[in-house]
């Protein structure tokens, strides 16, 4: 068995990573560090509790990570604030825990000689003008927007620094926007599934044109497996399935999936430095690991989305109240 850490295993992604990695591979045997932030519930792991160790800790607490990485071969690092509206709001946890905390795990797999795993995004590269066929690659410049784009973007460079000057075995990789199942009520699509399931509008930021390359989370996550197994070290990969939509697009097949006028939103308050467009050239990714998404079909994806919204109230309901007095308070 190969013991691995998943850092924020409680999050969105890595409760996905973590029913994948059960899934498809058996042979590990994994712990989860998580601190439940807001973000993070432990009962996304209730499927694979018993397969799973789960310790509630934070990737800041350098002697808990340094006794947690000494017993990993491999370390697959989530861990993050990952909210740009929250970073708008209120910056501090994002460079407390993006930046110090990849600090820590640095520090711990330098000791103990773990392989890492560092899990970023592609904001790290700013965005791209609307209508271009210009799409990101391993060598776009690094060019955040946000507070949370810059604090992922240090934790980056962070990472890099470790390999190139002490040796540590580390990969990276930078993925577009991902959906599926356990993705917060705050993130673009599970809100607006959830506004038309309790019967309040869906929110639509400035004119909706803004576009995004939506990516299910078990194609994300099986890249990392493929970068895990065969990556090069020290080496980035982008990640993105290729289907690049505008905002307004997606919610109109939301709404229309759903069964209501494709009209029935409103439109908000843009977000402040609002990301244009994101894309991501996943040809290194495609031809050195031969990924491809399996989830090609984004309506289908959405649509067994918006299954699992509705069949697992339990799951969202109690967060949603709070999300939506956060967004009032941002006028969003
Ligand atoms: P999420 O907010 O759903 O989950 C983050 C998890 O990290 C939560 O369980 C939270 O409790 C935990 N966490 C936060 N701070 C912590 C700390 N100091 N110590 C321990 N645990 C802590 O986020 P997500 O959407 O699942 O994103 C996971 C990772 O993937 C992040 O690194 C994010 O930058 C990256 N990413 C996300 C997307 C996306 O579309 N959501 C796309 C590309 C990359
Ligand atoms: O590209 C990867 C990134 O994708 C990740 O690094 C982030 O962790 C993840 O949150 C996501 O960032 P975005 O800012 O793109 O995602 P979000 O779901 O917040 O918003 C998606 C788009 O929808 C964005 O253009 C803003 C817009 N939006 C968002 C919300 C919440 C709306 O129009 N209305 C909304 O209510």
């Amino acid at each position: 068995m190969r013991r691995m850490l998943v850092t924020g295993g409680a999050g969105f992604i890595g409760a996905n990573f973590v029913h994948y990695t059960v899934r498809n591979h058996p042979d590990y045997q994994i712990t989860v560090l998580d601190a439940l932030t807001y973000a993070g519930n432990r009962e996304n792991l209730n499927p694979v509790a018993d397969q799973v160790t789960f310790v509630h800790g934070d990737i800041c607490d350098t002697d808990l990570v340094d006794q947690l990485v000494s017993q990993a071969d491999v370390v697959v690092h989530f861990a993050a604030e990952s909210h740009v509206d929250n970073s708008l709001h209120d910056p501090e946890p994002f460079i407390r825990s993006n930046i110090i905390g990849t600090f820590r795990i640095l520090e711990a797999v330098r000791r103990h000689g773990s392989r890492l795993h560092h899990i970023s995004t592609d904001e790290v590269f700013g965005d791209l003008p609307l209508d271009s066929d210009e799409r990101f690659t391993e060598q776009t410049p690094y060019d955040p927007s946000s507070p949370y784009s810059a604090s992922k973007a240090s934790s980056d460079m962070l990472v890099r620094a470790w390999v190139r000057s002490y040796g540590v075995a580390a990969t990276l990789s930078n993925c577009a926007n991902n959906y599926g199942p356990y993705q917060h009520v705050e993130k673009f699509i599970p809100r607006q599934i959830t506004n038309v399931l309790i019967g309040e509008r869906p929110k639509l930021y400035g004119s909706g044109q803004n576009v995004r390359e939506w990516t299910h989370v078990d194609d994300h996550n099986a890249a990392v497996h493929l970068i895990l197994e065969r990556g090069r070290i020290g080496e980035t990969y982008l990640i993105g399935s290729g289907d690049e939509r505008s905002n307004r697009e997606i919610l109109e097949l939301i709404l229309q999936l759903m069964g209501q006028p494709t009209d029935a939103y409103d439109l908000v308050p843009d977000r402040p430095g609002h990301d244009l467009r994101y894309s991501n050239d996943s040809s290194k990714l495609r031809n050195e690991l031969g990924w491809r998404p399996q989830y090609a079909d984004l309506e289908s994806g959405l649509a067994a989305t918006i299954d699992w919204y509705r069949n697992n109230t339990w799951w969202w309901e109690p967060h949603k109240r709070r999300t939506e007095a956060k967004y009032q308070l941002l006028g969003r």
